[in-house]
């Protein structure tokens, strides 16, 4: 939108409109918080450091779905597509209408889908979009914040969803990740980086491959 163009709206919407364009990306991710703070979690994307650690044990070359829980504008969806294959699909499935907005009007790769709707569907949605199994699923949800059992159905609904040998890549402020996936997967991962403002835990939750899985009902 040019200036010229600013000058015609209400003087509310013109606000908005030059703080949109002031903020980028920062803008809408605090604008997210100040109307959603429970769901959001917290007021600073993640780090770089957080993002490369968080994403340093996916075998890209063997993916072809990767999912992505509570994108917000997009913090990792960059470093994701760096990394993975042309022929793989990255769905990202956030709550909040205004980042599935943001992020359909930022990233403009054929490989990406932006969905609105709830973790807790994620079987559902990767299904609509002709996929039995997720290979890898990060998470950037406050799943500790998260209202009554949600967490507890996300976490759940995310081993189902994956494929045997797959992971479930979580960064969280607490240690709560840690009790809440370890009853569903075989191996909890974890990792914890500093440099994010807060200070981040890292976590990954494997799921046995149907190798381990045949070996393990044969003992
Ligand atoms: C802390 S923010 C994510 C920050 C971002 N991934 C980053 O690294 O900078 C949490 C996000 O989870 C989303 N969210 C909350 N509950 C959700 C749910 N049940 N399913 C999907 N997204 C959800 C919020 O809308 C928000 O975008």
């Amino acid at each position: 939108m040019h200036s010229n163009d600013l000058a015609q709206l209400p003087l509310r919407q013109r606000i908005k409109a030059r703080a949109e364009r002031l903020f980028g990306a920062w803008g809408v991710f605090a604008k997210g918080f100040v109307k959603h703070p429970v769901m959001v979690g917290s007021i600073v994307p993640s780090s770089d450091r957080t993002i490369r650690k968080m994403l340093a044990p996916v075998p890209w070359q063997t993916v072809e779905l990767f999912v992505e829980y509570g994108p917000g504008v997009g913090t990792f969806c960059r470093p994701v597509l760096d990394k993975l294959p042309r022929n793989a699909t990255y769905i990202a499935i956030d709550t909040n209408p205004d980042f599935i907005r943001y992020l359909r009007k930022t990233i403009p790769d054929s490989r990406f889908i932006a969905v609105h709707g709830s973790a807790a569907d994620v079987e559902a949605i990767i299904a609509q979009h002709g996929f039995a199994h997720a290979d890898y699923v990060l998470s950037g949800l406050p799943l500790s914040t998260l209202p009554g059992n949600v967490a507890d159905e996300i976490a759940q609904a995310t081993h189902r969803a994956l494929r045997p040998g797959g992971a479930f890549l979580v960064y969280q402020f607490n240690t709560f990740t840690n009790q809440l996936i370890r009853p569903y997967f075989d191996r909890v991962d974890r990792g914890y980086e500093f440099w994010n403002v807060l200070p981040c835990h890292l976590f990954w939750g494997w799921k046995a491959d149907s190798e381990t899985t045949a070996k393990r009902s044969h003992h």
